[in-house]
């Protein structure tokens, strides 16, 4: 990035083709079957748009939901299907929704907040099984987080030529959410499409960090490895208390704590330790991401100050 510094008074040029470059060759995909964006949420936001002028997307009720908000405030139906009992994406009940008025569905896998990740093969199986009905987008931003990530990613897919698109990020394991870049891979006309609703050119010191980080195979462990320790550290937290945590497989633990989560969120913050609220409902549900582990630390103390009352 210091390197690249004095250049950025030029737009960013070859680096743009390199990146993709990268994907292409890790993936064995073609040029059209990938696209660039300014975090995963602009390829996200650009789906929107394109698919939601032609119908009603259909997402899981708990999940990961700006582009779904924004797509709303554009005018377009969301239609959120509960989650199953065991807080598992009801995959089952998405595909019954699916009809002509549909014009995508939306996954998120792992999913956000709950961090659980839908069996490979039976996500694979759903896909096929609405081949030709429906567009699917896979949000793979933790796919690097999970316990096997070529078999959780639906990239095998993309290759055959299915009619899917999936987004992914530099911001989670590769720790770069400031410089905003993300990735697309896809059905070449879904990623045309998709293309032809970014307007925005991307940040090239953020293309630059992104091309030698993918490079950078040392950092990408160590950083997993970390993420997988803090893991642990907060679920030791959460069980010492007698709180079972959903298992995640992303760099955030979700977990009923039996109490108000808005409450409980504002007395940690009191105590200067961020933690997430409410989401959709899930009135006792709190998310904690992985801080540092010095930081992971300071939650472990300060959980049990607030929690034990
Ligand atoms: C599931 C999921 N998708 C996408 C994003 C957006 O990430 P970015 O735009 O930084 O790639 C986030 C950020 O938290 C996320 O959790």
């Amino acid at each position: 990035m210091a390197k690249i510094l004095p250049m950025t008074a030029y737009y960013p040029g070859e680096i743009e083709n390199d990146l993709i470059s990268l994907f292409m060759n890790r993936h064995s995909l073609d040029r059209d079957q990938v696209f660039l964006a300014s975090g995963s949420n602009e390829g996200l936001q650009a789906a929107m748009m394109a698919f939601g002028k032609r119908g009603k997307v259909i997402s899981p009720a708990l999940t990961y939901s700006d582009h779904l908000i924004f797509a709303e405030k554009l005018g377009v139906e969301v239609q959120r299907i509960t989650l199953r009992e065991d807080m598992a994406i009801d995959l089952e009940a998405i595909a019954r929704a699916v009809d002509n008025s549909v014009s995508l569905v939306y996954l998120c896998n792992p999913n956000n907040p709950t961090g659980m990740v839908i069996d490979g093969d039976e996500l694979r199986s759903f896909c096929r099984a609405l081949e030709g009905r429906v567009p699917i987008l896979i949000d793979e931003a933790y796919n690097e987080l999970t316990d096997k990530p070529d078999f959780t990613s639906m990239v095998d897919l993309v290759r055959g030529g299915a009619n899917i698109l999936i987004t992914r990020t530099f911001s989670k394991i590769f720790g770069m959410a400031g410089l905003r870049v993300g990735y697309g891979m896809g059905h070449p006309d879904i990623v045309s499409l998709v293309k032809d609703h970014v307007m925005a050119w991307p940040n090239g010191v953020g293309l630059y960090a992104a091309y030698h980080s993918y490079l950078d195979e040392d950092f990408i462990a160590f950083s997993r490895e970390k993420v997988l320790q803090g893991r642990e550290m907060v679920n030791a937290t959460f069980r010492r208390h007698g709180i079972e945590p959903l298992p995640s497989q992303t760099s955030f633990v979700y977990a009923d704590i039996g109490k108000n989560a808005d409450e409980f969120e504002s007395a940690m913050a009191a105590r200067k330790v961020q933690i997430r609220g409410i989401y959709e409902g899930y009135d006792t549900y709190s998310r904690v991401s992985m801080g540092r582990l010095e930081e992971l630390e300071i939650f472990d103390r300060v959980f049990s100050e607030v929690f034990g009352g």
